[in-house]
């Protein structure tokens, strides 16, 4: 069981607030992994931390066996990791097909000079971008809206539009923030298939979640953060019983 994803000793303070206090967080390649704790915890900052959205204060972080804590946001994601965000980003003027297609990547490009050297295979990309597309849109139930305005989705499914984002890379790992917040049974049901649909494909995910029926029946171990600090880590069972993370929510 190797890990996929490892942080040692994460730091990040915002003026006066610690908000990531030397944490630490494991995903084993091909897991479902939770990360969870009381609002405020610093689990968004540690994402942005992983992600290097937000460049640590001190520690590392391996992906695949390579530091990454240096690299460039764009850069990570080539290597095969993307995140999506707590409030989804979909571009509202865009149909719900062009918020996919914008996300692809490592295309030949359609500079001035391949246009007129490279045709066939930037026609060929474009194909292949746009069947995966509609492949994603198919299996998040979202390829009847293929062609409307990314605005009129509703909030899960713009959720669902965000992880289908994420997938237009051909990620191997995932991070979700907050995947199920605000969105309503039915679809949280359909979100937590897909994750686990994409899972069985090899995708390896990282979820944060508030809504503990999700990470109860998702993830394989979960992370326990509080006041930026690891609390706990175990499996769902374990956690559930864990005294000391039923006193942080609690408490919170
Ligand atoms: N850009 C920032 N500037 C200043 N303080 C910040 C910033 N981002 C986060 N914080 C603070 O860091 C702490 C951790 O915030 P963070 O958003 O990481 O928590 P969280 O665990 O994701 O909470 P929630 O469950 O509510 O999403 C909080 O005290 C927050 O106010
Ligand atoms: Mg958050």
């Amino acid at each position: 069981m190797s890990a996929i994803l490892s942080a040692t000793g994460l730091v990040k303070s915002f003026g006066g607030v610690q908000a990531v206090d030397r944490a630490d967080l494991e995903v084993i390649s091909g897991s479902i992994t939770g990360l969870i704790g009381p609002n405020g915890a610093g689990k968004t900052t540690f994402f942005n931390l992983l992600s290097n959205f937000i460049t640590p204060d001190d520690g590392i972080v391996q992906f695949k066996g390579d530091r990454i804590d240096k690299l460039q946001p764009h850069r990570i994601a080539r290597k095969g990791m993307v995140r999506t965000f707590q409030v989804a980003r979909a571009l509202s003027r865009l149909s719900v097909l062009e918020n996919l297609l914008l996300a692809t990547q490592n295309q030949t490009g359609e500079t001035f000079w391949n246009v007129w050297t490279q045709p066939k295979r930037i026609a060929l990309e474009e194909k292949q971008a746009r069947d995966r597309a509609m492949e994603i849109l198919d299996s998040i139930g979202l390829i009847q809206k293929a062609n409307d305005y990314a605005g009129g989705l509703s909030g899960g499914q713009r959720k669902l539009l965000e992880i289908g984002r994420a997938m237009m890379t051909k990620p191997e790992l995932i991070l979700l923030d907050e995947p199920a917040a605000g969105v309503n049974p039915t679809l949280i049901n359909q979100i937590c298939d897909y994750i686990q649909y994409w899972n069985r494909q090899g995708v390896s995910f990282l979820i944060i979640e508030h809504n503990m029926d999700v990470i109860m029946g998702l993830c394989d171990r979960v992370w326990v953060l509080a006041e930026g600090r690891n609390l706990a880590v175990g499996t769902p069972e374990e956690i559930q019983t864990n005294d000391k993370v039923l006193e942080a929510y609690l408490g919170a």
